[in-house]
């Protein structure tokens, strides 16, 4: 017997379960589905800001080669939803309405559809739109955000729930800065960023029977999705089927659901015909939501010891006229570090702008600027090393829930990215370092973000050759879920990887929720352990039944299945063929559905998964331009159950933090509130060139607190806390502070 064998709890690199699909072109995306008799929709925008249609002229489309309808405001069907759609259970926490798209004749964007041309192929479609004559009544737009900031509101949500995380927030005095000994006072701001996905927004609404709807849409949530639209049309959940197997990226914007998808829906209704509608890039700008901009401020005060005295953080993020989109900007302020005295106000700012929503690291990436700027800016003003600034200041407990932390091990994130990264090279005096002509910092930046677990179930079934499929309505952006559950399913039975298989991405599967707050693996992984371990159970018993008391006391984590065969853990040596045991009892497989909820132990402890990514940069002196030379990222996500897909998903979240540092700016027109960056070549993404050596740590200890896979989850750390590790390399480099992203080379001269 092989006891090393019963002790799996080590989890080896394996490749993407579905690499070789997505390489190889195999993988269909929700544009690439092809239904016999369909037809193709192109969304017409509005061209103002604010106002009123006053007449859509559509008979030139109407008339055009292939075209099957124009529909908008002034023809479109009854959609039964519109009459008291309200906010689903599983939307943000805004207030307000999405928007309802075709419902009347008001205007409260630019780039709003206004109308779906749809026709019989995708040219005659934009054709089509491209005949469409819209006369508008046009009010004066608001969307330049600093002219007004003034008009910043209270949200709803705070209103409603004292304890919202955008709630006001006083912990101790509220005037303490006033009198510390060393005193920093800085405003930040974050411009508008895209998500910008690979791959575009895409939906194919497929009408089977009057109340029998299909899409194939590229969404984060299966079963959100499905509840979406049901209400919408008012039809039962189940008659609602939901298909996104492979997602390219999403980032966020697959979270909510959008006009596009209402329109493709209301097209295919209204033609009888299946309809597709893929957004442009432009679209991608002003349809799907965005990180919203937001202007920061604060004031931190501190000993000359370096015990922080307070901090007070005053944030506004822009959202839309008619929904009031929400996040957690504020909250690693109040719980990351241990100051007495801690003020938080968060306040909104409706523009004339579509809704934005959570993008990476939602809230906590524009926080971890300010807060983990401001610390640097502390640290420099104290003259104490920022590493050393920020363990003055550790918390053993959540100073902000007074609980427990369920694990934290950022004191190791702390001594390996020092080593990494290099730390004894860098000087406390900025534009001390160089290297040839290159003036050379290093910064560093810490976040943070829940460890958020929901309901999930995982039906798994196992045959007599020894194969595990399972099934579960999880979706995958990207970060390699079926991999990861593959990785968990093998660790609790011992299968070997490729003899399982992780279907996901339809409603038609047992229960999950959306692929979003990085709470994937600790929300379906434990499903999946339950499932498998529901299977052993079964097996147990039958094994029992034929061989005798060795299986009889045996319990689920004493069996392992390996090349076919059940083995017994401790002295025994019984073994039995999985074949011949379902061949005695007359079956081919066996399965077992198991869900997974939250235990209570959130009630008791603070879980959060932290990160801490370090950064060495060159700027160059006369052209300012920031060449970012390695990256270090450090995370205490709890156990790391799929090693390579998790180191994948650290370097991409740093990239996306390379770019908000240095070249992500959605940059609006504010003449006519609309966006002038449009498409990759002017929304500067980083490419292969911007991205250096990215070197990942894992603490890899295990929170089984958290939930019973350990796993804190990643896909947010990833990102937070990367672009103030650049700020403050930056700054390192040439004494520059520079607050206000992106960090362009003229910011520098
Ligand atoms: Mo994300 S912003 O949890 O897709």
């Amino acid at each position: 017997m092989n006891e090393a064998f019963f002790d799996k709890k080590e989890y080896k690199p394996l490749d993407r379960v579905d690499g070789r699909l997505k390489v190889t072109g195999a993988a269909k995306y929700s544009a690439e589905y092809a239904l016999p008799n369909m037809a193709y929709g192109v969304l017409v925008g509005s061209r103002i800001a604010k106002g009123t249609i006053k007449s859509i002229d559509s008979k030139a489309a109407e008339r055009a080669p292939g075209v099957l309808a124009v529909i908008s405001h002034l023809n479109v069907i009854k959609i039964p939803g519109y009459a008291a759609r309200g906010v689903h259970p599983s939307e943000p926490p805004t207030g307000g309405q999405p928007l309802r798209v075709f419902y009347d004749n008001k205007v409260y964007s630019n780039d709003q559809p206004i109308a779906i041309v749809v026709a019989t192929s995708l040219e005659k479609a934009q054709y089509g739109a491209s005949l469409v004559k819209v006369q508008y009544d046009q009010q004066e737009h608001q969307t330049d955000f600093e002219a007004n900031a003034k008009n910043a509101v209270i949200a709803a949500a705070a209103k409603k729930n004292p304890k919202s995380p955008t709630a006001d927030y006083d912990r101790g005095q509220t005037d303490a800065f006033e009198t510390a000994p060393f005193r920093i006072e800085a405003e930040y701001v974050l411009p508008t960023e895209m998500h910008n996905p690979m791959e575009l927004q895409a939906i194919t609404a497929h009408w089977e029977a009057d109340d029998r709807l299909t899409i194939y849409d590229k969404v984060q949530g299966t079963k959100t999705t499905q509840k979406t639209f049901a209400k919408e049309w008012d039809v039962p959940e189940q008659n609602v089927k939901v298909i996104a197997t492979f997602v390219g990226g999403a980032f966020g914007n697959g979270l909510h659901s959008w006009p596009h998808e209402s329109a493709a829906i209301i097209a295919a209704k209204q033609v009888k015909r299946p309809v597709k509608v893929v957004l442009t890039r432009e679209q991608m700008f002003t349809m799907v939501g965005y990180r919203p901009r937001t202007w920061q401020k604060i004031q931190m005060g501190a000993a000359k010891d370096g015990k922080l005295v307070a901090i007070n953080h005053h944030s506004i993020g822009q959202t839309s006229t008619y929904e009031e989109f929400t996040e957690t900007t504020l909250m690693q302020t109040r719980m990351m570090y241990a100051s007495p005295n801690v003020s938080t106000r968060y306040r909104l700012l409706p523009l004339n702008v579509a809704t934005p929503i959570w993008m990476r690291g939602p809230g906590e990436a524009t926080g971890a600027f300010a807060l983990e700027s401001a610390m640097d800016e502390m640290a420099h003003a104290i003259g104490m090393d920022p590493i050393e600034f920020r363990l003055a200041n550790y918390t053993e407990t959540d100073p902000d829930k007074n609980m427990p932390w369920s694990t934290k091990y950022m004191r190791e994130c702390y001594e390996e990215g020092k080593k990494r990264i290099g730390w004894e090279n860098r000087k406390l005096k900025p534009g001390s370092v160089r290297d040839g002509e290159w003036l050379v910092g290093y910064g560093m930046g810490t976040g943070t973000f829940g460890a958020n677990r929901g309901p999930a179930t995982v039906k798994a079934e196992l045959d007599l050759e020894g194969n595990l499929v399972m099934h579960c309505a999880i979706t995958d952006i990207g970060p390699g879920t079926a991999t990861a559950m593959v990785q968990v399913a093998s660790n609790t039975t011992g299968i070997a990887p490729e003899k399982i298989t992780f279907h996901l991405g339809s409603s038609e599967f047992p229960n999950a929720g959306l692929q979003g707050g990085s709470s994937t693996v600790n929300s379906v992984g434990p499903a999946v352990q339950a499932a498998c371990n529901a299977l052993k159970e079964q097996l147990i018993t039958m094994a029992a039944a034929k061989s005798g008391p060795d299986f009889g006391a045996a319990k689920p984590d004493d069996i392992m299945f390996e090349k076919g065969e059940i083995q017994l853990s401790g002295k025994s040596s019984a073994k039995l063929k999985l074949s011949d045991l379902f061949k005695q009892n007359n079956i081919q497989k066996i399965e077992a559905t198991q869900e997974s909820k939250p235990s209570e132990n959130g009630k008791k402890y603070s879980m959060n998964a932290f990160s801490m990514h370090f950064a060495m940069v060159h700027v160059h002196p006369f052209t300012g331009q920031v060449r970012v030379k390695k990256i270090v990222c450090c995370a205490d996500a709890g156990t790391i159950v799929s090693p390579k897909t998790a180191e994948s998903q650290m370097i991409g979240g740093a990239t996306g933090g390379i770019g908000m540092a240095l070249t992500e700016d959605a940059v609006m027109d504010h003449r006519f509130g609309r966006y002038v960056t449009k498409d990759f070549g002017d929304y500067h993404v980083p490419v292969h060139a911007d991205v250096p050596d990215i070197d990942v740590y894992f603490v890899n200890k295990p929170d089984l607190l958290a939930d019973p896979v350990g796993s804190k989850g990643l896909g947010e750390i990833a990102i937070i806390g990367v672009a103030p590790a650049i700020a403050n390399a930056v700054f390192n480099a040439t004494g520059k502070r520079v607050r206000h992203l992106p960090i362009t080379p003229d910011k520098l001269l």
